[in-house]
């Protein structure tokens, strides 16, 4: 956390989880009460809504728009009196985008000015193309949590591992949580975590490296077959627009009937996400190449 994103943490200020889930569901729990608002960038990843309404809150969603990079404009005005979390998620699932410096420093300054606190989910920072990662919580450490995780840097997916900073009182709560539900993630995973932390970071970089090749494959054999796509500059999901074929779960539907691909409706995510799908890059680019001109053959009979 010192290295990668400036935060000044020691060890005491770091709660190891179960996973970022883990982390992200015992950090809502901990702040948010019946009729709190918590703001979500629409389209905005599925557990965030879910969680929130578990907890009693209010989801609050918040549309950014493909044109405008998938970037909040304008946080400010969707702040209430109620509101009392704002979640970020750069790079994001499942638009892709990466929220530059200023974009980061307007949500720190409107989370200032609103007393809010934020919730920023940093699991796909390391998975990036060419752009850089900016870390909310070195602008206002005091109101934020940051959370991370194995999953997706180190392919650790089944283990279950992730970790995060937050502010004392906010971390006492997440660990009351853990420790009255799951007790603690497993020793020798985090055995392994050390590893992965400590250990060569050049299969890191293989990876990303790879990803891209796999999203550029991707990205441009959807556009040749006249699906629009923004590149994504992060993560490892393509926001593909399928409008002109049919609603996102119709769409979702039919490849998974028709051409046996699954891809994830775009509604899923929030309303502003109807009309698209997501596709995942996680996998081999001859599993990308046999997926897309399944689909392709697929919406040629639409
Ligand atoms: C944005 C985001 N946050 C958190 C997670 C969960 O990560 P973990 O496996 O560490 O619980 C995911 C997994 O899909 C994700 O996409």
């Amino acid at each position: 956390m010192k290295n990668d994103n400036n935060l000044d943490v020691s060890p005491a200020d770091v709660l190891v989880t179960t996973g970022a889930k883990q982390a992200i569901f015992e950090a809502i729990c901990t702040l948010i009460d019946e009729g709190d608002e918590v703001l979500l960038l629409d389209p905005a990843w599925v557990s965030y809504s879910a969680i929130v309404k578990f907890a009693g809150g209010k989801p609050v969603m918040v549309p950014v728009s493909e044109q405008e990079g998938y970037v909040p404009v304008d946080l400010q005005s969707h702040m209430t009196r109620n509101t009392k979390l704002l979640i970020l998620n750069s790079p994001c699932n499942p638009t892709g985008a990466v929220y530059g410096k200023n974009v980061v420093k307007a949500a720190a300054e409107a989370a200032e000015d609103h007393g809010v606190f934020v919730l920023s989910d940093e699991v796909y920072e390391k998975i990036i193309y060419g752009a850089k990662h900016h870390s909310i919580g070195s602008l206002v450490p005091d109101r934020t949590i940051t959370i991370n995780g194995f999953s997706k840097a180190y392919a650790m997916t089944g283990w279950r591992l992730g970790y995060a900073t937050a502010p004392a009182p906010i971390l006492q709560g997440m660990l009351k949580i853990q420790q009255h539900s799951v007790s603690n993630a497993t020793s020798f995973v985090q055995r392994a975590g050390v590893e992965a932390l400590r250990g060569d970071q050049g299969a890191v970089r293989a990876m990303v490296a790879e990803f891209k090749k796999r999203r550029d494959i991707m990205i441009d054999a959807l556009r040749k077959m006249g699906i629009e796509c923004a590149p994504p500059r992060g993560a490892f999901y393509a926001f593909a627009k399928v409008s002109q074929f049919g609603n996102s779960v119709e769409v979702t539907e039919k490849l998974l009937r028709d051409a046996l691909v699954a891809v994830t409706p775009g509604s899923a995510f929030g309303p502003n996400g109807e009309g698209y799908v997501r596709l995942s890059y996680a996998t081999s680019r001859q599993n990308i190449e046999d997926g897309i001109n399944r689909i392709e053959a697929s919406l040629a009979q639409a």
